[in-house]
């Protein structure tokens, strides 16, 4: 039937995209530390510069193990490289010009330990004139010796008259505005849900209480990212804020699913119960958002180049996954419901009017997770590094159409459809929902 063979599809279209997709660029001062560490290449963090980039890069407890006087020291070192002049270096490996990544002419060396003589330690601050995003590499082509060193990296451009340090990258700066400026937004949204509860009080269900806790929930955490993101500009630690931002954006994403479960399966407005397997549903989603939210959490703190980085993306894009096609389910059902109750009870034009609603509903469900799982990482990985901040845009735009289309399909009506309807809609109705059964979902 074409209703399994729609997720699974979903399902593979968004692990394609994810797999494929790039990491987003983190720009935070960081802290790692290698211990007897023998690969030849460690990458350490990714920047968008501006033409007034730094790099300052404190290195200390530095131990080679193998080490003899003999070893060119040269041959280990930190550089600063961008994805497209990598992709050449690789090239001129592979052509034997060079053997090691320190020597080529396409990457702008920062630090080689032949600089050390002895020392176990050293600062450097290195001025990055040429706009671009750079990796900040670490290279050891001595295949013998092993590295442990505790590394502290800081990327920050200058920014202003004053020459403030930026630590979001180029394309992210004005990330804490366009947070706000969304959290303004549903804050309008929360109110104008509070007069529309007041004016049609008498037809209000619980659940329009829940939807309005979900347009809160969703508004405290984008204030909190925004605060987090402007935290991280001045600071380049994300400290402080961000546990209330990890706090909210835990509740926000439980409520959100839940509600779209709720939906879906028309509680408290066909029915005022939940059936098990509804239960069910709720009872798998919310624990997988659980270990989402830790998945982001460790994905958010460690970035890109940590060891276990990859693993925790998988976990939260398979968990991520799940939970959209999880929520599709009840909705199909209440679908089934609706048109079996159709056949049965002969109040063919409302039983329509529900039909139509929900399909819609499926749809729009549908696009929304396809467009901020599956598109919003298609733009990150084309848009260039300058302007990462669009596809953030982009999501929170279909975000927020698809709160705005759920508020507006399923606010409280006066409207009764049990006694406007007379006999000719009726039939009509019941025409349609003949030809209806031909059309599979
Ligand atoms: C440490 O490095 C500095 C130069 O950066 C050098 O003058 C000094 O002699 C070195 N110290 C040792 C113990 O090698
Ligand atoms: C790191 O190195 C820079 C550049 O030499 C220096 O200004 C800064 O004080 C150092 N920071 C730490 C924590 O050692």
């Amino acid at each position: 039937m074409a209703v399994s063979s729609r997720p699974s599809q979903l399902i593979f279209s968004v692990l394609l995209f994810l797999l494929l997709s790039l990491p987003l660029s983190f720009a935070e001062i960081r802290f790692s530390e290698i211990r007897s560490d023998g690969r030849s290449i460690i990458p350490f963090d990714e920047f968008g510069f501006t033409h007034s980039g730094r790099l300052e890069l404190n290195v200390s407890r530095i131990a080679l193990s193998n080490s003899s006087p003999e070893y060119d020291l040269s041959q280990i070192g930190f550089f600063l490289c961008t994805r497209d002049s990598w992709l050449h270096v690789l090239q001129q490996i592979q052509d034997l010009d060079i053997t090691c990544a320190l020597q080529s002419d396409l990457i702008k060396l920062v630090y080689t330990f032949d600089r050390l003589h002895g020392n176990s330690s050293f600062n450097t601050l290195y001025l990055e004139p040429e706009a671009n995003q750079f990796t900040l590499v670490f290279a050891n082509c001595l295949p013998q010796v092993q590295v442990s060193m505790d590394v502290r990296s800081a990327m920050y451009n200058l920014e202003g008259k004053s020459d403030g340090r930026d630590y979001l990258s180029a394309g992210k700066t004005v990330l804490p505005r366009v947070y706000f400026f969304f959290f303004l937004v549903y804050s309008s949204l929360a109110g104008l849900w509070i007069y529309v509860l007041y004016k049609k009080r008498l037809t209000v269900y619980r659940i329009h209480f829940f939807m309005f806790a979900v347009v809160i929930l969703k508004a405290l955490n984008l204030l909190c990212e925004a605060e987090d993101k402007s935290y991280i500009k001045r600071t380049g630690s994300a400290h402080g804020w961000d546990v209330l931002f990890y706090i909210f954006s835990f509740l926000k994403g439980i409520s959100l699913f839940t509600l779209i479960v709720l939906i879906g399966t028309g509680w408290s407005f066909i029915k005022p119960y939940l059936q098990d397997k509804e239960k069910k549903v709720l009872m798998i989603v919310i624990p997988l958002q659980v270990v989402a939210n830790i998945a982001q959490v460790v994905i958010d703190e460690s970035g890109p180049y940590a060891q276990d980085w990859i693993t925790w993306k998988q976990v939260f894009l398979l968990v991520d996954v799940i939970c959209c096609c999880a929520v599709l389910f009840p909705i199909v059902w209440s679908i089934k419901n609706l048109r079996e109750a159709a056949r049965t009870d002969g109040k063919a034009a409302v039983n329509l009017m529900k039909l139509t609603l929900f399909r819609q509903y499926y749809i729009v469900v549908i696009c929304y997770i396809y467009f901020t799982r599956v598109v919003v990482y298609a733009l990150v990985t084309i848009t260039s590094y300058r302007y990462l901040w669009t596809s953030v845009v982009a999501g929170e735009l279909a975000t927020l159409a698809f709160y705005v289309f759920t508020g507006y399909k399923f606010r409280p009506e006066v409207h009764n459809p049990y006694f406007v309807i007379d006999d000719e809609e009726e039939e009509a109705a019941a025409e349609a929902l003949k030809l209806d059964d031909d059309f599979e979902l």
